[in-house]
């Protein structure tokens, strides 16, 4: 059995109350959706920004409408202290998404990234602090990596940061471990990969690849590739990156926290495989995409290849992987299909 398996067997039999900062987002959502499923508490908070109320609808079909009333939603903002400090509240466990994702989206407006990203983040450990937590596990990324040209990306290994994204992500983890040292209190952070799954926002001039492709094909327009098509990515089906968050916020073993772990698969898929690999995957769900990708400009602040190394997550935390790429985007296509079906 598996370390993941076996605490999936033993939450239901000891609930606890959780906060998810970032609940009505993508992964965020993913979490709540996981943590009721497993008759958890949970607390989650989000102002809008960039999650949408129909992603809660959701979740509430998915769920029992017992394990819903486990639920009690904030909206407020990070960015307020006094809203962080009420998310915290008789709270176990910390699982904190809330943030604004996108690399183009910090070099247009670097300042309001800043505020949520670095701001919102330093509120969130001095209330989780404050209020005693047994864990704070949070949202890093692998665009921590920046210029640093190894492969695959180890945890000790990185560059500069090519973006204002990639500065607050970085920051992010310089003040998790001060907060350590100079207040004992333990965090841990999980560097996502290019995580897709259901609920990932295919609107808005800042979508990610995934949903971004999908709904082009669905609804029959131009997919643009940025570069050669040759720039490479470790994408990371949703659910593995539930499974480091449960795991990483309940472990016990001392020396796995105040640690950063690469969540990811440890492959790695060129856009234009990725291109293939969609498309192949909506024929499957009945969407024909009969057109060639249009090739443009490499975009700024993006890195060339990315592949994570995942065996310190695997050695810490016990995590182990259950969708690689391919499996990942079998789940995923037909909410996208469902979603994003012509009547919408
Ligand atoms: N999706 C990825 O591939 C990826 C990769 C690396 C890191 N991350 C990180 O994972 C986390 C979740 O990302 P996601 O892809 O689910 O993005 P998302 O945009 O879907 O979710 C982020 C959520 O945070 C909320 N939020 C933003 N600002 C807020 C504020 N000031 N107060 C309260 N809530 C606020 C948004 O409304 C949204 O619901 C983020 O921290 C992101 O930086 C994501």
């Amino acid at each position: 059995m598996t370390a993941y398996q076996d605490l999936l067997e033993r939450l239901p039999r000891e609930p606890r109350t959780w906060l998810v900062t970032g609940c009505a987002g993508f992964i965020g959502s993913n979490l709540l959706e996981a943590l009721l499923k497993l008759d958890q508490r949970v607390v989650g908070l989000d102002n809008f920004a960039t999650g949408h109320q129909r992603n809660l609808d959701e979740v509430r079909t998915l769920v029992t409408p017992q394990q819903w009333s486990r639920f009690q939603f904030i909206e407020g903002d990070i960015r307020k202290l006094q809203d962080c400090r009420h998310a915290v509240q008789g709270v176990d466990h910390v699982l904190h998404q809330a943030a604004l994702g996108s690399v183009p989206r910090s070099l247009a407006d670097p300042i309001t990234t800043d505020a949520t990203n670095i701001g919102g983040f330093l509120h969130m450990l001095v209330a989780a602090r404050d209020a005693g937590v047994r864990s704070f596990t949070y949202a890093a990324s692998s665009s921590t990596y920046g210029d640093h040209p190894g492969l695959p990306k180890v945890e000790e290994r990185i560059g500069k940061p090519l973006s204002p994204y990639a500065v607050t992500k970085y920051v992010n983890e310089l003040y998790a471990d001060v907060f350590a040292r100079s207040y004992g209190f333990h965090g841990i952070g999980l560097r996502y990969f290019n995580v897709f799954g259901p609920r990932q926002d295919p609107d808005g001039a800042y979508a990610a690849v995934v949903p971004k492709w999908t709904a082009s094909m669905i609804h029959g327009q131009d997919v643009f590739i940025n570069g050669d098509g040759e720039t490479s990515r470790d994408f990371c089906f949703v659910d593995n990156a539930v499974q480091a968050n449960l795991l990483a916020a309940t472990t016990t073993a001392d020396d796995a926290r105040d640690q950063v772990y690469n969540v990811a698969v440890g492959g790695r898929t060129t856009l234009n495989r990725l291109f293939e690999g969609l498309r192949d995957a909506l024929a499957r769900n009945g969407v024909q995409y009969d057109r060639e990708p249009v090739y443009r400009e490499f975009r700024a602040g993006d890195v060339r290849h990315s592949q994570a190394d995942v065996a310190k997550a695997r050695r810490l935390l016990g995590y182990e992987p259950q969708f690689d790429l391919r499996a990942g985007i079998v789940a995923a296509m037909p909410w996208y299909v469902r979603f994003l079906a012509p009547q919408r």
